[in-house]
Formats: C-alpha cells, structure tokens, sequence
C-alpha cells in the first residue's frame, strides 16, 4: 500500500516542479518582451468585427498590423461599426430620460408611446366623483379637451398627494384627438388590456384619505374603507388581475396613510408612493414600486427672478412642525443646536394659509433648507425648496428620492447623516465652508430640474407626470422578469391537471 502510495505522490511533486519552473520561465520571457519589444506598452485590444479580427492601441500613431487587416477593409476599428448592438452597453446613466427620449407630440400612437396602459372604467365614485364632478348618465370620465374646464382638485395640501389625477387625466387626454390636447408620448391609454404594458387603477386614494376617513353622520364604515374594500373586490374578481395576481396593475397611493386597509390584499402591485416609512419591506419597496415627488404647495420662483447667493440673506431656512413623533425626535435636537444663530430661520408650525405664501418667501431667500426626517422620512418641504431654488440639506437617513435612478441628487442637495447632524457646530460648519461658487453651481442645477417636479394638465415634456410614467416604463421589465418566473411550472402543470380531469 505504501508503494502504491509513493509513486503517485512523487509523480505528482514533478509535474508541479515543472509547471513551476515553466510558469517562471514564461513570466521572465515576457518581462523582456515586454521591455524590448518594438511595440508601446500601451494597451492593445484585439477587437472582432464582423468576424474579423482588429488590433487596437491606445497609442496617437496607432500600428496596423497588415495581418490582421485585411487590405480592402476601410473599417476603422476605433469606431463601432454597428451601432445597435454596441452602444445599447455603453453606460448610460440617464439617458432614458426625457430630454433625450426622440418625441413625436403631434403623433402619439400605441406604438410611439413608451407605455401602453389599460385603465379600468372604475365607477365615477373611486376618482373624479370625489372632486363633486358628476358626469351625464353612463358618463365615466369628464371631457378633457378644454384644459380650463377640467373638473379641479382641492387646493392647500391635499394638493401634495394629487398625482393620482394628473396621472389619471393624462391617460384620459391620450385618447383625445392630438390638436387638442398636445403632451409628451410617454404613455398611451389602450383599450384591449392583452396589449398594455400596465394596468392603471383610477383611484383616488389619497383623496379618499384625506376627505373621507372620518365617520359621518350614522355611518358605521368610513367611505375611504368601504371604497377601498370594494376596489379589493372589483379588482380581485378581473381577468386581468388573476392573469397576474395584480403585479402588472399600477395603484396610486401617495399619501402614507392611503390605502391603509387594501395595501395588503393588493401588496403584488406597483405602487406609486411618497416613501416606504409606513409600509412593511414585502409590500413596498424600492425593487417594484415608484417614488413619485410631491406637489409642491410654495410657488416656483421663475428661473430669472431667483435670488442669487448674496441676495440670500437668510442661511438657514427651516419650518416645520418641531415636535414629531417617530423618526422626528431629531427635529427637536436641531431646534436647540440652531435656535440661538443670528442668520437661521427656525419657524414652528405646519404651513398653512397665508404661511404658505411666508414660507415660500423665506426659502426663496435663503441659501439652505433644511429638510429634516419627520413622521414619514419624506415630506413636500424639499420639493417647495427646489422651487425656491433654495438648495435642500437633506438630514432624513431612510428618505427614497424620485426618479434616483436618473437623478444625481448629489449636485444640488447636500446630505447629512443624522448622526453627524446633532454633533454641536457640525452643520453650521460644514454649510458655512460651502464657497460661492460651489452654492452657484447646485442653484444652476437647482433651476434645471424644477421642471421633474411641476405636475400640471396638459403634462410636459420632462415633468412629473412625464418623469413618473418613464420610471415606470423602466420598472416594466423586471415586472415581466416576475410573472415570467412564476410562470416556469404553470404552464406544464395546469396541462397536466387539465388532463387528469
Ligand atoms: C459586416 O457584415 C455585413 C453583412 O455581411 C456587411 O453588410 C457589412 O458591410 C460588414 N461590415 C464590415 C465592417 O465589414
Ligand atoms: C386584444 O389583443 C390581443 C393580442 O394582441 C388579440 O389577440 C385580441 O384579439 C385583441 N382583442 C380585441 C377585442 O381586439
């Protein structure tokens, strides 16, 4: 046995002594080649093209190895020949957005739209009949034609969470006839729900939240319960529902307390939300679901009356309420570390009314609004400081942004971890040693990307509704990867038992 042992071990030792010896030879060999050789040690790559092989240096006085090419070809190799194959892996870091989406307003079509949405004839109730609109018998949806005649949202702050009728309107206006209305062709409504690309549900749910939570007179279920009980019902009971379990419908619930009750049975959707604070990881989250930004409540401050940084007197702009629960202990911190600078602004109360007006005037001259985590990690106060070009100092850990995937809000924000925030002079430290220049630089940028952020009807191009329905074009692919997984076993095993019957 120890022979037999021995023989294999010691052949095995050579093999490895020689490989060693070969490998070392081969590393001297290519030192000196390295060295040596004719040709600069820049890099070279061999690039196929069309089966043919290229060699390509990085090098000004680039060498043409007549081998490799072959005489007649007048290919240069330094350029892609085929465009489609080789650009689409170029990085391309917003370059799906709308600025550079090739647009056709005058000839929207199912073809020409980034996304084809089917939307459920819901009853008038569950959207515009929430708004007092009521519509002649049999009459779904209000006209859209005449953009002064639309039925309106209620103002003060139910308008933060009013993306839902945006939405919904612009869907509805993609079916009027192009002179009429003239809108980005990012979406389409189409009426044969086997050729969407999503299912949008017209429910009003942050209205319903804001209006019709309480109980009233005898009611014994609020009206936003009993709606949201019967959309479960309504929508569980679709064809197109069960064809997916929901994943490819489209539900709006921006405000964090909407769709308290159907959240759960309707949790395989894609949400539109302000955040992820209230909603458990399996239901909502960053993979499935859009971030969409609030309305702002401030007015936006035309790009040619800003204030620039020395007709900033203010550097420090807050208001809000001090006190919170949850997450918000930290707003009281700050309050107590800043209260006493000559140049911060620290107001109590949320705004209202005529505070509305008073605190769009107060960010519009200041040099930094902070935007600090609250009950939810997100709030409408950073979109009324982008449109006060006020740049926004975000001390909020678990805030999700809009559109982050082709947004660097890195260039007009500044963010401070909470941690860093409390710690005595950190913020006025940090903020104080921003330079002129560097504050100009964010407040350009600032005054570039307000337009993400305006809702209005008709939608335009690059705004809101615009950025909202491209992040939701770009989430349509990993909602096919899902149902395309689940799918593996169906299609066999609903055969079998088809059979088996
Ligand atoms: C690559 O092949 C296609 C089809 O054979 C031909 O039309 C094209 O001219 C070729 N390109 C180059 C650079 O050889
Ligand atoms: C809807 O679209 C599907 C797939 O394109 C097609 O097979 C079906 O006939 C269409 N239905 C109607 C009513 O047009």
């Amino acid at each position: 046995m120890s022979e037999k042992g021995i023989f294999p071990s010691r052949f095995l030792f050579c093999i490895m002594t020689i490989s060693m010896f070969l490998l070392i030879l081969s590393s001297v060999f290519l030192l000196q080649f390295g060295n040596t050789s004719l040709l600069p040690r820049s890099g070279f790559k061999l690039i196929l093209v069309n089966g043919t092989v290229y060699l390509k240096s990085n090098v000004k006085n680039e060498l043409k190895l007549p081998f490799f090419l072959p005489e007649s070809s007048q290919a240069d190799a330094r350029t892609p020949v085929k465009t489609g194959d080789l650009t689409c892996h170029k990085p391309n870091y917003g370059k799906e957005m709308c600025v550079y989406r090739q647009r056709n307003i005058e000839s929207c079509n199912a073809d020409q739209a980034l996304l084809r949405v089917y939307m459920y004839d819901l009853p008038s109730e569950f959207h515009f009949g929430l708004l007092g609109w009521k519509g002649k018998s049999n009459q779904v949806w209000p006209e859209v034609n005449d953009p002064t005649r639309i039925p309106a949202y209620p103002g003060g702050l139910n308008l933060q969470h009013s993306m839902e009728y945006w939405l919904t309107l612009d869907l509805l206006s993609s079916n009027t006839p192009s002179a009429a209305v003239v809108r980005p062709c990012a979406a389409i409504r189409v009426t044969n729900s086997s050729e969407a690309d999503i299912v949008f549900v017209p429910f009003f749910a942050s209205l319903s939240y804001n209006r019709h939570s309480k109980l009233r007179g005898k009611e014994k279920v609020s009206v936003n319960k009993l709606l949201q009980n019967k959309l479960v019902k309504f929508l569980t009971a679709q064809n197109e529902w069960k064809r997916f379990g929901g994943k490819d419908h489209l539900i709006v619930a921006h405000h964090p307390n909407s769709m308290l009750d159907a959240r759960r049975k309707l949790g395989f959707a894609m949400f539109v939300l302000a955040d992820f604070g209230r909603y458990p990881a399996e239901i909502a989250n960053i993979e499935k679901d859009v971030i969409a930004p609030y309305r702002h409540v401030v007015k936006t401050i035309p790009s040619a009356d800003s204030a620039p940084f020395e007709k900033r007197p203010i550097l420090v702009f807050f208001q809000g309420a001090i006190y919170r629960k949850d997450g918000g202990a930290i707003r009281q911190e700050l309050y107590y570390l800043l209260k006493d600078e000559k140049d911060v602004h620290f107001a109590f109360g949320t705004i209202q009314g005529n505070g509305v007006n008073q605190a769009g005037h107060g960010m519009a001259s200041s040099k930094f609004c902070l935007n600090i985590a609250g009950d939810t990690p997100s709030s409408n106060r950073l979109f009324d400081a982008i449109v006060s070009h006020c740049v926004p100092v975000i001390i909020s850990d678990e805030i999700e942004l809009p559109f982050e995937d082709v947004i660097d809000y890195s260039e007009f924000c500044i963010f401070i971890r909470a941690s860093d925030a409390v710690k005595k002079g950190y913020l006025l430290n940090l903020l104080r040693g921003i330079t002129k220049d560097q504050w100009t630089k964010m407040w350009e940028k600032l005054k570039e990307t307000v337009r993400y952020f305006q809702y209005q009807y008709p939608s335009q191009p690059c705004d809101a509704i615009d950025m909202i329905w491209e992040a939701v074009a770009r989430k349509v692919s990993s909602v096919r990867l899902r149902i395309h997984r689940e799918s593996r076993y169906r299609r066999y095993n609903e055969h079998q038992v088809e059979r088996l019957r």
